[in-house]
């Protein structure tokens, strides 16, 4: 069996250990030749990078981990590219949350002002990388995480509309082991699903076993009581206000009882009650850095000290890592595997923008997604949906035409913003914070 090579972007991120352990765990599947790792930050890549070759040294003897900052290097002789850098770093992300909340708007990092703030600087690094990889490795696939994927998604299909990149969400894998969980299946891939909306925006409107058995009464039951409030081993959303944002599900299912809400559609519907419970000093970044970042440097340098890997793991079981892995697989070894990407609508939702980039059910091949055909969706949905969507339209048409007031207009679109006037105060604030990576805007 062909052996592949990966090239993983952003390898500086805390998610490069798990992503790489598990590619490491699915060889008989997908046979790794070589990881390579790449980010433009020598410092920050260095410890995963150096960790992870004891790593695999330790337990892949027939693997080879290497690193760069040479696109050349990093991006010649790749079959994938896993995608996930973050332009401005977590100094930025704290940024994007705490300057919309000094006017008691929702600071996240997808969501609202700080997720436009974020989008503008997203777009030329993940453009950056799909043009090294076009240029080094023509045949190869991108796999993009890096966020805000809206946004990124939207920039990727008007500027690179040829290019061979799926922009991908980790959430609704997430919410689908919850799923699960509450359903006692022994996988989330026991389960059929029908769902549309964007990115960080959708709902599921069907849930069934592989026999068609309609499980939906059973969640809804447990939603309308819990959320998505039910244990699982993911690593990542163990964190006390993830836990936080899957009690609030609750809230957010009432609104629509048929469907079940993506979790982040709390900050567009529930955005006074975030911001009163929020803490502007400890924003989701701070506990990050206080949480997963520190975890993994310390782990990293743990394993360089004592030059072993030996007892040391990196977040199995992690929907994020495992998502992305059986993406490459679809498309290496045409599986047609049903899954949730970021897709041009194309018919998929018919009574929708044609040209927005949505998330919906795609059947993944050699020759990338198919989305499936979700239908009309209600209006409650369709309204909400027109307005994010141009809100992340405007963003883009902002950073391609170096223009303040599509940028105004952005930011005011946005559910989570009350006047024109808040957004202006805020998208001031944000150019002084985003000066050395924003297109200057006149
Ligand atoms: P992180 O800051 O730990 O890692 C990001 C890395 O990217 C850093 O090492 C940084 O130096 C590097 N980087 C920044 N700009 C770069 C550029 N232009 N070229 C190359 N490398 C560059 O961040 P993290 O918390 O691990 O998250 C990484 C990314 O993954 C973020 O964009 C995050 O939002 C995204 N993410 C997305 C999903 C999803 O559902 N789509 C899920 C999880 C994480
Ligand atoms: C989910 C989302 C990602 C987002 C991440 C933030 O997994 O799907 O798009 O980046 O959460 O996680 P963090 O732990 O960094 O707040
Ligand atoms: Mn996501």
């Amino acid at each position: 069996m062909k052996k592949f090579v990966v090239t993983i972007a952003g390898g500086g991120s805390t998610y490069t250990p798990g992503i790489i352990q598990m590619l490491l765990e699915n060889q008989d599947r997908f046979p790794l030749k070589e990881i390579k790792l790449y980010d433009n930050l020598a410092s920050r890549q260095e410890p995963i990078a150096k960790a992870m070759q004891i790593y695999v040294r330790d337990n892949y003897p027939d693997v080879t981990i290497s690193y760069s900052t040479d696109p050349k290097m990093a991006f010649t002789g790749v079959d994938f590219v896993m995608a996930q850098i973050r332009v401005g770093l977590y100094d930025l992300r704290e940024k994007d949350e705490k300057i919309p909340l000094k006017y008691n708007v929702v600071g996240q990092e997808t969501c609202g002002p700080g997720g436009i703030a974020y989008g503008l600087r997203s777009i030329g690094g993940v453009l950056e990388i799909l043009d090294y990889m076009e240029k080094y490795s023509p045949d190869a696939w991108m796999l993009n995480y890096s966020n805000p994927a809206a946004i990124v998604a939207e920039a990727t299909r008007r500027l690179r509309p040829d290019s061979k990149i799926i922009n991908i969400c980790d959430m609704p894998v997430a919410i689908e082991t919850i799923f699960a969980a509450i359903l006692d299946l022994p996988s989330r891939k026991d389960m059929i699903v029908r769902y549309y909306g964007l990115n960080h925006f959708g709902w599921w409107t069907s849930v069934t076993d592989k026999s068609g058995n309609d499980l939906m009464p059973k969640l809804r039951e447990f939603v309308e009581q819990k959320g998505y409030a039910a244990e699982t081993d993911d690593y990542q959303h163990r964190a006390q206000s993830w836990k936080d944002t899957y009690k609030k599900a609750k809230d957010v299912q009432a609104l629509d009882p048929e469907t079940l809400p993506n979790t982040y559609l709390k900050y567009y519907l529930f955005q006074d009650d975030i911001v009163m419970h929020e803490d502007k000093n400890f924003t989701r970044t701070n506990e990050v850095q206080a949480t997963r970042e520190k975890e993994v440097f310390a782990k990293a340098h743990k394993i360089i000290e004592a030059d072993s890997a030996k007892g040391i793991s990196f977040a199995t079981g992690s929907p994020h890592a495992s998502f992305i892995v059986d993406l490459a697989c679809a498309i290496a070894f045409n599986t047609q595997e049903r899954m949730l990407l970021i897709v041009p609508n194309n018919g998929s939702i018919l009574n929708f923008d044609q040209t927005a980039m949505v998330e919906v059910p795609c059947l993944v091949g050699k020759n990338g997604p198919e989305p499936l055909a979700m239908g009309n969706i209600p209006t409650f949905q369709k309204g909400l949906m027109e307005q994010q969507v141009a809100a992340e339209k405007l963003a883009v048409d902002a950073w391609i035409e170096g223009s303040y007031s599509k940028l105004w207009q952005a930011i005011t679109m946005s559910k989570t913003v009350p006047s024109a006037g808040v957004a202006k105060q805020i998208l001031d604030e944000l150019i002084e914070a985003n000066k050395q990576f924003w297109p200057e805007l006149k």
